[in-house]
Order: C-alpha cells, then structure tokens, then sequence
C-alpha cells in the first residue's frame, strides 16, 4: 500500500484520524511534526524560535520525503506542508491524499480545547486567533484543494464520530 497521506489545518484532527485509520488498515502511523522532532531532536517551536520558519520549512520538505516514500503507512502531514515549495504536488504523486476539511467555525472550536504547542498561534488574543484562522485558512485552502479526495470532518465533534471520519476514508480507498 502506497502512503496515505492527511492534510489539513491545525487542529481539524489528522492525528487523531491518522492514528484510527491506521490502525484499521493495520499500517504504520507516522505524524510529520514528530517525525522532525526525533530526526532532529528539538521541539517544534525551538525551531521555529531559534532558526525561523523558513529553515523549519526546508526541514519539513526534506523529512516529508523521507516518510512519505515508506510502504504501508499513514501519515498525518503539518497544517502548512502542502503550502509550501512543490510539497502538495509531489505528495499527489507518491500518495493517496486526503483533505480533512473543517470550517473556521470548528477550527476554532477545537483550538480553544487544545493545548498543543503551536508556534503560530501562540501568544494570540481570542480575536487576533480568530482572524488569523480565517485568513490563513483562506489563503491555504486553494493548497489543500489540491488532495484526490475531501473529507469533510465538521462532524468531529467528539471521540465517537472519529471512527465515522475513518469510514468515510475508507471507503473511498
Ligand atoms: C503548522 C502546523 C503544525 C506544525 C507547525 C506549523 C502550520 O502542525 O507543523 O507548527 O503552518 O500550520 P499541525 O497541523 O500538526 O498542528
């Protein structure tokens, strides 16, 4: 089985989904963001903090070609990965790609909820997240078009539609 691959925005839930579904197709599951982290053994946000977000893109590019060649695996990629250099169109080329899709209005919901460690919402008031969301969100969308299929995953409103979310993958696999 070629990779699987799921993008989307933050917190629309790839690692969630990502995880599940491998689990039932009995691939491996790998998450981009932690893949960086042990290969280069720092946390996302010291690199962003210490080299910048162009240096974590370069990083993220080379990373994202070593997993997403792997047989049998899911991988859940970083909310900017298919945005930037060539990376959507190459992953179009050695993967099955999905597009989780959310709206602004769920995103946000699930950001107020988590506590993940995301340089670029950090340190944002509740208005200044919400416009920020939206116009990122905006801007990426014509990147994650781009995925062979969509998933709309509005319908993750709790741990029980997860499942559901895989389904719906699964069938169009
Ligand atoms: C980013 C998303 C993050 C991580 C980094 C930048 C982005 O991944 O790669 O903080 O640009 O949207 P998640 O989508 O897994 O949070």
């Amino acid at each position: 089985m070629k990779c699987i691959a799921l993008v989307g925005y933050m917190c629309v839930g790839k690692t969630t989904v990502g995880k599940a579904l491998a689990k039932e197709l009995g691939a491996f599951f790998y998450d981009l963001d932690w893949y960086i982290e042990h290969r280069y053994r720092r946390k996302i946000s010291e690199i962003f903090a210490e080299e910048g977000e162009e240096k974590f893109r370069d990083m993220e590019r080379r990373m994202l070609h070593e997993v997403a060649e792997f047989e049998d695996v899911v991988l859940s990629c970083g909310g900017g990965t298919p945005t930037y250099a060539d990376n959507m169109d190459y992953l179009n080329t050695v993967a099955e790609t999905f597009y989780l899709k959310a709206s602004p209005e769920t995103i946000l919901a699930h950001l107020s909820m988590a506590k993940g460690n995301r340089p670029l919402l950090a340190g944002k008031s509740p208005e200044e997240l919400d416009a920020y969301v939206r116009t990122q969100l905006a801007a990426r969308e014509a990147y994650y078009a781009k995925a062979q299929h969509v998933i709309d995953v509005n319908i993750l409103d709790s741990f029980e539609r997860i499942n559901d979310v895989v389904q719906l993958i699964r069938k169009e696999l």
